[in-house]
C-alpha cells in the first residue's frame, strides 16, 4: 500500500500504513535518535528498536502525559547531549505520540520527529495530523500545538501484543472512520469484524486500518487547525467523553456508545434511516463494544456542559445523514437534553 502524505502549513508528514519500525534505521538518516517509549512497549517490542543515542522509558498510562514528566524527559535528553542533528522518535500507543511530539515541538524551540504507531488507535487516529500535548489539572489535552511529524509508521505487527481490551477500544476509532467519510470500510467491518477481534492479524487488518488512517489524513489535509471538517473526528465524542467521565470505561468504550446516541439523534431528525442505526449498532456490539452505559441522564450532562469544546449553550453534535457522511448541527444543551429524554436509546 502506499503511504499517506498531509501537507499542513506546519509540516509535512508521511504515513507509512502498511510499514515496517524495521524501516527506521533508514529513515532517521544521519540524524542522532533519541526514542520516547513506555514500559509495556518497550518490554514487547525493545528488542527490534534500532540502536539508538538515548531511550526513554516512561511508565504506561494516561498519568505520564503530564509537564513533570515532560520536564523530566527534557533533562534526561539535555543530558544526553542532545542538539539540533537530533530526530525524536515516540513509538508507543497515543499517549506515547502524544507527550513525545510534544517534547520535539518543544525542546530547543523544536526538533524534528516521527512515530512508530503501536495500538490500532494510535494507528488510525492519535499519531496522524500533527495535535500532540499534555494533560493539565485533570483537563485532557490543554497544553500542546499541531505540528506534523515527519513521519508516522504504522507497522500492523506490533499490535499481536495489544491487550484485547486495547485493539477493540480503537476499532471503536475505525468504525467512526467509516461512518464519517467510508462506507465502504464501514461495510468491511460489518463483514470481517468479528474475525478481525477475534485473530487480531487478520488478512484484512492492514486495508481496514489504512482505510481509516486515510479518512483522518484526508480530514487534516483540508482541516489542519480543526476550524470545520476536522470537527468530524469527534463523531461520538461529545456524548461519549461526558460517560467516559462518569463511569472511567476506556475511550473507545465509550465512543461507541456516543456514536450509538448520534446515530439516534439523526434517525429523529430525519437525517438517517432507522435501519441504517439499527447496522450501526450492530457493528458495534459485534466488535465487543458496548451500546449503552447506565449513568443518570442528568449526570452526563453536567459532564457535557463543562466539557473543554463547549463554546456557549450549543454544542456543534456531529451528526450523521447517511453510513459515510457526517455533518455539524448546533444544538443548544436544553434542547438536547430534551431530546435525549424523549430517544429510545439501549438500555444498559
Ligand atoms: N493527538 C491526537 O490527535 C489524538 C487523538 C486521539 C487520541 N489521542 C491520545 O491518545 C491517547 C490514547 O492512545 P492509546 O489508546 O494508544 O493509549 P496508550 O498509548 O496509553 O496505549 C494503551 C495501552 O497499550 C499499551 N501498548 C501500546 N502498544 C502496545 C503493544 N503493541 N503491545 C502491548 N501493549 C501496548 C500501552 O502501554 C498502554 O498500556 C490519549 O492520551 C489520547 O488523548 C491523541
Ligand atoms: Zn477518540
Amino acid at each position: 500500500m502506499s503511504p499517506l502524505h498531509i501537507d499542513g502549513r506546519n509540516g509535512r508528514s508521511t504515513i507509512y500504513v502498511d510499514g515496517s519500525i524495521d524501516a527506521l534505521a533508514e529513515l532517521r538518516g544521519a540524524r542522532r535518535l533519541f526514542i520516547i517509549t513506555d514500559e509495556n512497549v518497550f518490554q514487547h517490542h525493545g528488542a527490534r528498536f534500532p540502536a539508538a543515542d538515548d531511550v526513554v522509558v516512561v511508565p504506561a498510562g494516561e498519568s505520564s502525559k503530564n509537564l513533570a514528566d515532560v520536564e523530566r524527559i527534557y533533562e534526561r535528553l539535555i543530558a544526553a547531549e542532545i542538539d539540533r542533528d537530533a530526530l525524536i522518535v515516540g513509538i508507543g500507543g497515543g499517549m506515547v505520540t502524544d507527550l513525545a511530539g510534544f517534547v520535539a515541538a518543544t525542546l530547543l524551540r523544536g526538533l524534528p520527529c516521527g512515530f512508530v504507531a503501536t495500538t490500532v488507535l494510535a494507528q488510525v487516529d492519535a499519531a496522524i495530523g500533527g495535535k500532540n500535548g499534555v494533560n493539565i489539572q485533570g483537563y485532557k489535552n490543554m497544553v500542546g500545538t499541531i505540528r506534523q511529524p515527519a513521519f508516522v509508521i504504522n507497522d500492523t505487527s506490533l499490535l499481536a501484543t495489544l491487550p484485547a481490551q486495547q485493539f477493540v477500544n480503537g476499532l471503536a476509532e475505525v468504525v467512526k472512520s467509516g461512518l464519517i467519510a467510508d462506507a465502504e470500510l464501514f461495510a468491511r467491518l460489518e463483514a470481517h469484524g468479528p474475525q478481525l477481534v477475534a485473530t487480531q492479524r487478520d488478512g484484512h487488518l492492514a486495508e481496514v486500518l489504512a482505510r481509516a488512517a486515510k479518512v483522518k489524513v484526508d480530514i487534516v489535509n483540508r482541516d489542519e487547525f480543526e476550524t470545520g471538517e476536522r470537527r468530524l473526528l469527534n463523531l461520538g465524542h461529545t456524548y461519549g467523553h461526558a460517560v467516559e467521565k462518569r463511569t472511567q470505561m476506556p475511550h473507545g468504550f465509550a465512543v461507541s456508545i456516543g456514536m450509538v446516541v448520534a446515530a439516534h439523534l439523526s434517525v429523529q431528525r430525519q437525517m438517517l434511516a432507522p435501519e441504517d442505526a439499527q447496522r450501526i449498532e450492530n457493528v458495534l456490539r459485534r466488535l465487543g463494544l458496548p451500546v449503552s452505559a447506565d449513568v443518570p441522564r442528568r449526570a452526563l450532562m453536567d459532564a457535557m456542559r463543562k466539557d473543554k469544546k463547549r463554546a456557549s449553550d450549543t454544542v456543534n453534535y456531529v451528526l450523521l445523514d447517511a453510513i459515510g457522511h457526517a455533518v455539524t448541527v448546533p444544538i443548544a444543551y436544553d434542547e438536547l437534553e430534551r431530546t435525549l429524554d424523549d430517544l429510545r436509546l439501549p438500555v444498559a
